[in-house]
């Protein structure tokens, strides 16, 4: 669904660069940080201040970047640039083809798709003064201490921006200059459209450059004018996986920073990484080197962590996870999961219940209150309210063709290293005995029992092993009247 248009006419985001110094089979711009590709947060950016018109500017690795487009954003316009290159093509490829539906009239913002940092807020706060101030051009500019590779932004004695010079086109004096243009702007779309046309390839690169709208739409008696942001992130792009990196860390510094604003402790922000698709609750507490990834959600009083790496994980109110490996899992309300846990997909812990140290589970539902506590594997299985599964106990899932299901009831107290040989039933309230391989339904309330009865060989050891340490501390056992061995097997 587009929201209403309460903002400008379009954005056309741009993302037709090859992005070769990635040196990636995967396009730049699909390359992720904080769990979303580069250009998914540059359309979030563009979204959120609701344009009436969307488009992205294609080129390089053109279908896998649609296919990642139609999943992000469906009613966002696909518009493929032509052999002619330059950033000032790519806005005019998209022009036209906005303008097919309807002639485009107010502000036009260009953006790019691997710029991930832009907030809607800096977009909003650009497009306002440029409609406040009545430009032609409003550019959004930052000052840098190493402004080498940028267009710079020439300005008149007056302080009024005359224009842009690409590096590659400046001259010395020009290079001095620290304010940089940031590749975002807003225009008006007829100025656009019109100084479009006159833009040529005559410059080092022979590209068409959009940067010589500037001089142009001023050439026209438009106003041209820069916003200068101090958040220098806000306008950094990832053109190598060096700058990806530090986009990420700088990223996550924020995302990290606006959850202990909100009411989250993190007591260890630098090793704690939380993707921007990630929800918590006030009075969650984050312990150190904790990742939560895509769509995890932490409810309130619950802590998680240290050393714990969730994915798609719902964790409830008050739960404690510890040490944990998860994804695709729901972890009830009061629940505790860890330390040394591997959750996979489908495991969905009831309230108050316990998946203890050095358990892997995956597809199985378990009630509340009950517990897995040591050992094991819980795997397609559905286990009711306050059953306690001993210590080791296996579901035998895999037949070694096809995944069978394994049915626990309620009540039910398993002894260590229970097998369960699914497809396998066992009623609510029963028991087992320690080491039962249970391959047949067992009903409710029982007792099972299936390991063969204990034989003691007697004498084994001193028979077999003479002269070891064995036998000789079994024959000094059995030479005091009291040792267990001659006052009940030895009769
Ligand atoms: C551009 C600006 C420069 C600015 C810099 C900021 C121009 C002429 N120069 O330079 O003033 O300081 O960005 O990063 O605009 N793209 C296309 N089609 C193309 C070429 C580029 O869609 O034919 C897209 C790229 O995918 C990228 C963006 O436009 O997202 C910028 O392209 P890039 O080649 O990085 O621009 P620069 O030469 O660095
Ligand atoms: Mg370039």
């Amino acid at each position: 669904m587009i929201p209403e248009n309460t903002g400008p006419a379009a954005v056309i985001v741009l993302a037709a660069g090859a992005g070769t110094r990635m040196k990636s089979r995967t396009p730049k711009i699909l390359h992720e940080i904080g769990g979303r590709s580069m250009v998914a947060h540059a359309l979030l950016a563009a979204r959120s201040i609701n344009p009436g018109r969307l488009a992205l500017v294609v080129r390089h690795e053109r279908d896998l970047v649609a296919g990642h487009l139609n999943e992000l954003d469906p009613e966002a316009l696909i518009v493929d640039q032509d052999e002619v290159p330059g950033t000032g093509r790519a806005v005019e490829v998209a022009l036209l083809a906005l303008d097919a539906k309807e002639e485009l009239t107010g502000t036009v913002v260009v953006t790019y798709g691997d710029v991930p940092l832009l907030s809607g807020a800096l977009l909003a706060d650009l497009v306002a003064t440029h409609e406040r101030e009545g430009n032609a051009v409003t550019v959004l500019t930052a000052l840098l201490d190493d402004a080498t590779g940028y267009g710079r932004i020439l300005r008149g004695d007056d302080g009024s921006v005359t224009g842009i010079r690409e590096h590659k086109d400046a001259t010395e004096a020009e290079r001095l200059v620290r304010e940089v243009n940031s590749g975002i702007y807003a225009f008006d779309a007829a100025v656009l459209r019109d100084a479009l046309v006159h833009v040529t390839t005559d410059n080092s690169q022979g590209e068409k450059y959009l940067t010589d709208v500037l001089s142009l739409a001023r050439q026209a008696g438009g106003r041209v004018a820069a916003v200068v942001t101090e958040d220098r992130w806000q306008v950094e792009g990832a053109n190598d996986r060096v700058q990806l990196a530090a986009l990420g860390a700088e990223l996550n510094r924020r995302t990290v920073e606006a959850w202990m604003r909100a009411g989250v402790t993190v007591v260890d922000p630098a090793t704690t990484w939380i993707d921007s698709t990630v929800t918590l609750d006030e009075d969650v507490r984050i312990l150190p080197n904790t990742q939560l990834h895509g769509a995890t959600t932490v409810a309130r009083d619950a802590v998680v962590g240290p050393d714990s790496t969730l994915t798609d994980v719902r964790i409830g109110e008050g739960a404690k996870v510890i040490r944990t490996h998860g994804s695709g899992s729901v972890i009830g309300a009061g629940a505790a999961v860890g330390p040394f846990t591997y959750l996979r997909p489908g495991t969905v812990l009831g309230e108050t219940g316990k998946i203890g140290a050095f358990y892997e589970t995956k597809n199985v539902t378990i009630g509340r209150g009950s517990k897995l506590s040591h050992l094991g594997y819980a795997g397609d299985a559905e286990i009711g309210e306050d059953t306690n599964i001993g210590c080791g106990n296996i579901t035998a899932n895999y037949d070694g063709e096809k995944k069978h299901r394994t049915v626990i009831g309620s009540g039910v107290r398993t002894g260590s290293n229970t097998v369960f040989v699914a497809p396998v039933t066992v009623g609510d309230g029963a028991y087992s005995g320690a080491g039962a391989v249970i391959r047949k339904d067992v009903p409710a309330g029982a007792l099972v029992l299936s390991v063969a009865a204990q034989r003691n060989a007697e004498g084994w050891v001193v028979a077999n092993r003479p002269g070891s340490r064995s036998a000789e501390l079994a024959t000094a056992a059995s030479d005091s009247s009291n040792s267990p061995a001659s006052t009940e097997e030895g009769k």
